[in-house]
């Protein structure tokens, strides 16, 4: 994975749509979702990192600032068959490079229960109570940068 780089892309960059691609088979069609509903209503306002080589997109996360202090990480996904080979924390980590780099110092997100370890790794914790989202056990965590 030593070819794959990492880069901020807006909506409209020539990998935006396999980055949606990859959001849509990782995250939303083992739930039976539709391709329709990969999209949230704040995506143009998001950062959206991405990992690439040869032009295809294998792994990702967003970040949706909420004020000028922190935001939500959200659309966390790495490819089905690079999963387990340390992409998704180098995305965590570089997001959070560049958030700091922004002023950025609180992120939370909401954590499908099975991953809460990978983001405790990372150095988040859960808070709250567990609750259903998209039909699956999810926790609220969180950390400061
Ligand atoms: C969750 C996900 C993004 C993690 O990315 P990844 O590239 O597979 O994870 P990494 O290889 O970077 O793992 C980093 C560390 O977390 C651990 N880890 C990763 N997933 C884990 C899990 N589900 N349970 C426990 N530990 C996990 C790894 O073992 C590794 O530990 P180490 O630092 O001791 O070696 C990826 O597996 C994925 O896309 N899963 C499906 C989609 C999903 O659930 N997204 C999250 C929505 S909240």
């Amino acid at each position: 994975m030593a070819d794959t780089s990492l880069d901020f892309i807006h909506p409209g960059h020539p990998l935006y749509d396999g980055e949606l691609d990859l959001r849509f088979r990782v995250l939303r069609e083992p739930l039976g979702f539709t391709r329709a509903d990969v999209k949230f209503p704040f995506e143009d306002d998001s950062l959206h990192l991405v990992a690439h080589a040869d032009g295809t997109v294998l792994g990702c996360v967003l970040f949706h600032p909420e004020d000028a202090h922190g935001g939500r990480l959200f659309q966390m996904a790495v490819s089905s068959s690079l999963q387990g080979q340390g992409l998704g924390a180098r995305l965590v980590r570089a997001l959070e490079e560049e958030l700091r780099r922004r002023g950025f110092r609180h992120v939370h997100l909401h954590a499908r229960a099975p991953v809460v370890p990978f983001y405790e790794r990372l150095g988040y914790a859960v808070y709250g109570e567990p609750y259903e989202e998209v039909g699956i056990p999810h926790r609220h965590m969180q950390r400061d940068l």
